[in-house]
């Protein structure tokens, strides 16, 4: 399965609008698509994809409840079709508890065991998807977590093994995009026995072409390597993409949105190969024994 978290550090540089359209890009492609929002906040996946009306109901199931072992039913009940090849796991008011629930979990299955048990808290999400066989039933994983690195980052680096960033090459995204490698380096020594794939940095809200050469260069010095794909700046297209709630193939193909403008069906296309390249990557050969 190809499966990878896009996650950033930095706040507001497209994470969950990468998210959705590329999980849009990949079913096009035939592959069946699961997203799972691991955001507590507001403006995330689930509501982007216009799921997350039972977000607020604290009786509800819920992934945090299944990550804690305390499910209120089946996982497969937890997920809703979002577009054609597209489910996802809605996100629910308890992920802002996540760390808390874990905590306590953790208190209560080594307190059952001998001392030297050790329930891993950023192992859950891993195991409740394995369990729920979602390796088998997808061909792709996606989540969407926070920005700040916690247990929510930690459970789905776990869960996926792979990051894809996304990255503004401005001043601002520039700083978080330098210091990657080493931010990469601290998430695999906290969680001690995973390699973490960068599977590519891709510019996001690209409007200035010069500007974007010169951190190209700058980045090519870096260890972690820059998908040949960039994404321009669509402010237009992608509000009415998140208004409507669709991603932006389905606001290009609905009749009831707005017509895309040429260069807008540009960005599909870019959506359509960067969803290529991450799959181009899955599909190498291993290396012989
Ligand atoms: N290529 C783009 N061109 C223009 N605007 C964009 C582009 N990509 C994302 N945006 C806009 O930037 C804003 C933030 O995007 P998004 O919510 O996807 O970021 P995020 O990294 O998930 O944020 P957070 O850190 O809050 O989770 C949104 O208004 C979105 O429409
Ligand atoms: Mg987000």
């Amino acid at each position: 399965m190809i499966s990878y978290t896009v996650w950033s550090e930095a706040g507001g540089v497209g994470k969950t609008t990468m998210s959705v359209n590329l999980a849009a890009a990949h079913a096009r492609r035939g592959q069946r698509v699961l997203v799972v929002d691991m955001d507590p906040q507001d403006g995330s996946i689930t509501h982007h994809f216009g799921a997350e009306h039972l977000r607020s109901d604290p009786d509800v199931d819920n992934i945090v409840r299944h990550m804690v072992e305390r499910p209120k039913g089946e996982f497969d009940d937890l997920v809703v079709s979002a577009e054609e090849n597209v489910d996802i796991v809605p996100g629910h008011n308890m992920l802002e508890s996540l760390e808390r629930n874990l905590t306590r979990a953790a208190q209560m299955e080594e307190d059952m065991h001998d001392a030297n048990y050790r329930w891993p808290k950023e192992k859950q999400l891993r195991r409740v998807l394995a369990d729920a066989d979602v390796p088998d039933e997808y061909d792709v994983l996606i989540i969407d977590p926070p920005a700040t690195v916690g247990q929510h980052i930690y459970n789905s680096i776990y869960a996926t093994s792979n990051l894809l960033i996304p990255a503004e090459l401005s001043a601002k995204g520039s700083q978080s995009v330098e210091g990657l490698r080493d931010v990469v380096d601290n998430i695999e020594e906290t969680l001690g026995d995973i390699e973490i794939g960068v599977l590519g940095i891709v510019p996001n809200k690209v409007s200035d072409t010069n500007v974007q050469e010169e951190y190209q260069e700058r980045l090519s010095g870096q260890e972690i390597p820059i998908a040949p794909v960039s994404i321009r700046e669509r402010g237009s297209m992608l509000s009415e993409a998140w208004k409507n709630q669709v991603s932006v193939f389905e606001l290009a193909e609905n009749d009831d949105y707005r017509d895309l403008r040429d260069y807008e069906e540009g960005t599909l296309e870019k959506f359509d190969e960067l969803a290529a390249h991450v799959t181009e990557q899955f599909e190498q050969p291993e290396a012989m024994p």
